[in-house]
C-alpha cells in the first residue's frame, strides 16, 4: 500500500522524508525513493526491497536540502525493481513525481507520448504522469498549472506530488477521486504532505485534507488549495489529537466512517502486484497452488461467519461463472455438525477477516483432516487462519478497527474475484479474450467505487435526507435478487448491528413466499435494482411492494429514470460490469447504515454485544 512524504522548509530534508516512510512501513511495500532538491538540481535514489535498502543507498551517495519527496511503492504495474520505484522523472530530470492510484488509460496515454518521441524508462502507469508535467510545464507557466493540465488527462483515481528543480520552494499535490488521502502539515516555516497522518505527526498536528478534485501548491509558508478547475478553496485546519488512536480516524467521525470512504483505496491495494494489467494473468504467489492441483478440484466450499459468508455468496457467483467449478457456501458455525462430504478433490476456502473466528478455524481443521486444499482469505496477516493453510489471499485492507466489517467485505469479494481468475487461467475454463475483458473490468472499480463514495455536501446529503426521515422505523426490509442478492443479506446486517433496527435480508424472488405479509405503510424496503440481467424482476416486486403501500428505497443504475417513477427513493451507482456490481451496491447500503446509527446517538464502531473477533463458539 504506497506511501508518500515530502517537505518543504529550512531543516535536513531528507532525514525527515525518510522518517516519514519508516511511520508508514506497517502498510506494506516493495520498494522506496527519494528524490532532493541539492544544489539547484534534483537528485534521485530509489532501491527495489525494504527501506532499509534505501537507507544504505543513502548512505554510500547522500544528498540532503530543504525540499524532498518520497514514496514506498506496492506494485500494480511492473515488477518491483528500482526502476519502477518512484519518484519518476521527466527526461530532462528537472520534474519528478510520485503516485498513489491507478492511471487506468496508461496505454493509450504511454502509445501517444511514445509516438511523439518519448521514451519510457519504467513499466509503470506513474510515468506518464511526469511525461506528460513536462510537455505541460511550459504552456501551463509553472507547475501547479501543469499539474492540473496533466490531470485532466487521467481516468482512474490518483493521489499525486511533484516537485521540479525550477521551482525550489514548492511541492504541488493533487487528488483525483478516492486513491487515499492527501494529507498536508501546517509547520512554522516548513510543510509537510504525506497519503498518511502518522508519516507527518510528530512535526505538527495542524491538517489539511485535500478533497477530491483539489491541489494544493505547499511552500514553507503554508498551502494554498483550489479546485482543480481552478477556484479557490478555504480548506479548513483540522487539530489532530496525539492520541495515536484517535490519530488514525483523522477527519472522521468514527473508524467504520472512515473505512467506508477507504473502500476505493483498500481495493486498488488489493489488486496491487497480483493482477498483471498488460498480460491479464493473475500473480497470487502465496496462494501457492499448482497447475495440476488445481485442475484437480471438482467443487468449492467456502465456509465463513457473518458478512465473511455473504462475501462467500457473491464469490460463489463468480467462481461458478469465472471459474466454472461447482461451488457451495456454508455458515462455519454449522459446516462440521452435519459431516460435510469433503475430500482431496475440494477446495475449502475460508474467508476470514481476523482470521481467528473460532468457527472458521475448526470448518477449516475439519476439511484438512477429509484432505482437502485450504485457502484462506484473511485480513490479519500471520494469524491462525493463515497459519494453517496452504494457501493464503490476503485482503490488504488495513486494520479494521469498526466493529462492523465494511472494507474486508468488498476487498474479499474482490480477492474471490482474482481467485476465480486464477483458477480460470489454470483450468482453461474461460478463453484468454474473456480472462482479458474481466480483468480490464477490475481497473475501473476504485473509480466507480469513488464515485459511490463522494463526499462532498450533495454526495452526503442523500443519505443524511434518509437517516433523518427513516432513523425512527422499527423494521426494514432488503431484497436483492442473483449476485446482488447476498448484498441484500449484508445490508440488513449492517443497519441491524450499529442501528438496533431489526432488518431482514431476502432473495427478491422469495418475498410472495411470506415476507409480504409484513408490507404495510410502516415497512420500508431497501431493494437492490441495478440494471443486470434480473432488473425486470426486481422492478415487478417493487411494484409488488408499492401496490401494498410499502415504501421503497430502491439502489439503481445512473441515469436509470424509469425507476424513479416506481420507487419512492433512489440512491444510484455506476453503470458497471455485472459481476461488479455487488461492490459498488453494498456502498450505499454501508452509508445508510451508518448515518441511520448515527442519527439515533448509537455506539457505531462498538455496537453492544458485539466483538470484532469471535473466538468462543
Ligand atoms: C459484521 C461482522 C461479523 C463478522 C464475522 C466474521 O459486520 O463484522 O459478522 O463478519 O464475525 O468475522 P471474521 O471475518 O473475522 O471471521
Amino acid at each position: 500500500m504506497c506511501g508518500i512524504v515530502g517537505y518543504v522548509g529550512s531543516r535536513p530534508a531528507t532525514a525527515i522524508v525518510i522518517d516519514g516512510l519508516q511511520h508508514l512501513e506497517y502498510r506494506g511495500y516493495d520498494s522506496a525513493g527519494i528524490a532532493v532538491l541539492q544544489d539547484g538540481a534534483i537528485h534521485v535514489r530509489r532501491d527495489a526491497g525494504k527501506l532499509s535498502n534505501l537507507i544504505k543507498l543513502l548512505a554510500q551517495q547522500p544528498i540532503d536540502g530543504h525540499l524532498a519527496l518520497g514514496h514506498t511503492r506496492w506494485a500494480t504495474h511492473g515488477k518491483p525493481n528500482q526502476q519502477n520505484a518512484h519518484p519518476h522523472s521527466d527526461a530532462s530530470g528537472e520534474i519528478v513525481v510520485v503516485q498513489n492510484g491507478i492511471v487506468e488509460n496508461y496505454r493509450e496515454l504511454r502509445e501517444s507520448l511514445q509516438a511523439e518521441g518519448i521514451d519510457f524508462r519504467s513499466e509503470t502507469d506513474t510515468e506518464v504522469i511526469v511525461h506528460l508535467l513536462a510537455l505541460n510545464y511550459s504552456a501551463a507557466g509553472g507547475l501547479a498549472e501543469a499539474v492540473r493540465k496533466t490531470l485532466g488527462y487521467l481516468k482512474g483515481p490518483s493521489a499525486i506530488v511533484a516537485m521540479t528543480s525550477r521551482e525550489p520552494d514548492r511541492l504541488v499535490a493533487a487528488r483525483l477521486g478516492n486513491a487515499g488521502g492527501v494529507a498536508i502539515g501546517l509547520g512554522s516555516g516548513e510543510t509537510f504532505v504525506a497519503s498518511d497522518i502518522p508519516a507527518i505527526l510528530e512535526h505538527t498536528r495542524r491538517m489539511i485534507f485535500l478533497e477530491d478534485g483539489q491541489y494544493a501548491v505547499i511552500t514553507p509558508a503554508g498551502a494554498q488549495i483550489a479546485t482543480l478547475d481552478g477556484q479557490p478553496v478555504a480548506a479548513e485546519i483540522h487539530d489532530i489529537p496525539w492520541n495515536p488512536v484517535s490519530a488514525a480516524k483523522g477527519e472522521y467521525r468514527h473508524f467504520m466512517q472512515k473505512e467506508i470512504f477507504e473502500q476505493a483505496r483498500s481495493i486498488t491495494d488489493t489488486m496491487r502486484g497480483r493482477v498483471d494489467f498488460d498480460s491479464g494473468e493473475m500473480i497470487l504467489e502465496q496462494l501457492r497452488l499448482s497447475r495440476e492441483r488445481a485442475r484437480s478440484f471438482d467443487r468449492i466450499v467456502t465456509v465463513a461467519c457473518g458478512t465473511s459468508a455473504y462475501a462467500g455468496l457473491v464469490g460463489e457467483f463468480l467462481l461458478e461463472h469465472i471459474a466454472r467449478i461447482p461451488t457451495d457456501v456454508d455458515y462455519a458455525s454449522e459446516f462440521r455438525y452435519r459431516d460435510p462430504i469433503i475430500d482431496e478433490r475440494t477446495l475449502l476456502l475460508a474467508i476470514t477477516q481476523s482470521g481467528e473466528t473460532v468457527d472458521t478455524l475448526a470448518a477449516v481443521e475439519e476439511a484438512r483432516n477429509k484432505g482437502a486444499f485450504v485457502v484462506s482469505i484473511v485480513n490479519a496477516i500471520g494469524s491462525q487462519a493463515a497459519r494453517i493453510s496452504d494457501g493464503v489471499i490476503t485482503m490488504r485492507c488495513g486494520p479494521e478497527i469498526g466493529v462492523a466489517s465494511t472494507k474486508a467485505f468488498t476487498a474479499s469479494v474482490v480477492d474471490q474475484y482474482l481467485l476465480a481468475l486464477a483458477l480460470a487461467q489454470a483450468r482453461d475454463s474461460i478463453g484468454p479474450a474473456h480472462r482479458r475483458r474481466l480483468v480490464d473490468d477490475l481497473a475501473h472499480l476504485p473509480r466507480l467505487m469513488g464515485q459511490v463514495l463522494d463526499q462532498s455536501p450533495a454526495g452526503n446529503a442523500v443519505y443524511l435526507d434518509l437517516a433523518e426521515r427513516f432513523h425512527g422505523y422499527r423494521n426494514f426490509l432488503f431484497l436483492g435478487r442473483g449476485i446482488n442478492y447476498p448484498i441484500a443479506l449484508e445490508g440488513a446486517l449492517k443497519l441491524k448491528e450499529i442501528s438496533y433496527i431489526h432488518a431482514e435480508g431476502y432473495p427478491a424472488g422469495e418475498m410472495k413466499h411470506g415476507p409480504i405479509a409484513l408490507i404495510d405503510r410502516e415497512m420500508p424496503v431497501v431493494a437492490i435494482a441495478v440494471q443486470d440481467s434480473v432488473y425486470d424482476k426486481m422492478i415487478s416486486q417493487i411494484e409488488q411492494v408499492k401496490a401494498r403501500h410499502g415504501i421503497v428505497i430502491a439502489i439503481a443504475t445512473e441515469g436509470d429514470d424509469f425507476i424513479a417513477s416506481k420507487a419512492d427513493h433512489v440512491i444510484t451507482v455506476p453503470k458497471a460490469p455485472s459481476l461488479l456490481t455487488p461492490v459498488l451496491s453494498v456502498l450505499p447500503l454501508q452509508r445508510l447504515a451508518y448515518e441511520i446509527a448515527v442519527w439515533r446517538g448509537a455506539d457505531v464502531d462498538q455496537p453492544r454485544n458485539l466483538a470484532k473477533s469471535v473466538t468462543v463458539e
